[in-house]
């Protein structure tokens, strides 16, 4: 099954294909945590992805379909995947098709996690990333057990670099004009499924799972 997470940056495309990876045992690719791994690492790749995420701008294209097409193209990968992120532009989505095309394959859906702007900004000031294992968590609505520590690996938890105030509100006006599109790529393709994202998580997720097993 190979699935696209598409939505607004903070809609919960994350919190959501974590979900869907654990539920259906196959791999959570992010572009973002990606980048931010490598960042995190000091690698030329990190320093030059972070000059344009710290702005709320678009990694270019051509950086961000090889880091995706190698990911995909590794072992765990085979039986499907769940990409959240990428594509974040027309031609990402072109370049990816065309890929999966040369093996025979194409994608099963693209889940737009709908969330108007307003309730994105409240909720990026409460998310904590952890940098080590991609682990997220929202001080009021998912706190970690231990405050600033991750649940899953005991690193620090951090607020992310692009979620202050000014970034996402261009990180917002980024995906308008860029990755929006891609919701009528998809719908004409056939495989586009809209679920509502202001819901609680486990209700969106619930929902997911109403659109996969239909
Ligand atoms: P990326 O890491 O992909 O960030 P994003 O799209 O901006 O999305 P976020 O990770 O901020 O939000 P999310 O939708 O995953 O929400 P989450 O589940 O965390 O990209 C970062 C940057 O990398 C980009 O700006 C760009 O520069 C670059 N980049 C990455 N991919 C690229 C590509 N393909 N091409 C070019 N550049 C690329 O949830 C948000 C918060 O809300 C959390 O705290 C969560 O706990 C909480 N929450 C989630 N669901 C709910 C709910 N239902 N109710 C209440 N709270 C909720
Ligand atoms: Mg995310």
């Amino acid at each position: 099954m190979k699935i696209i997470m598409l939505g607004a940056p903070g809609a919960g495309k994350g919190t959501q294909a974590k979900m869907i990876a654990d539920k259906y045992g196959i791999p959570h690719v992010s572009t973002g945590d990606i980048f931010r791994a490598n960042i995190k690492n000091g690698t030329p790749l990190g320093t030059e992805a972070k000059q344009y995420m710290d702005k709320g701008l678009l990694v270019p294209d051509e950086l961000t379909v090889k880091i995706l097409l190698d990911r995909v193209a590794q072992e765990d990968c085979k039986n499907g995947y769940v990409l959240d992120g990428f594509p974040r532009t027309i031609p990402q989505a072109e370049v990816l098709d065309k890929a999966l095309a040369e093996l025979g394959d194409k994608i099963d859906y693209a889940i737009d996690v709908d969330v108007p702007d307003e309730n994105i900004v409240r909720r990026m000031g409460g998310r904590r990333a952890c940098l080590s294992c991609g682990a997220t968590y929202h001080i009021e609505h998912v706190p970690p057990k231990k405050e600033g520590i991750c649940d899953v690996c005991g690193q620090p938890l951090v607020l992310r670099d692009d979620d202050r105030p000014e970034t996402v509100q261009n990180r917002l006006n980024v995906y308008h004009e860029q990755t929006q599109p891609l919701i009528d790529f998809y719908q004409k393709k056939g495989v586009l499924k809209t679920v509502d994202g202001t819901k609680d998580m486990k209700d969106v997720f619930a929902d997911i799972e109403a659109v996969l097993k239909a």
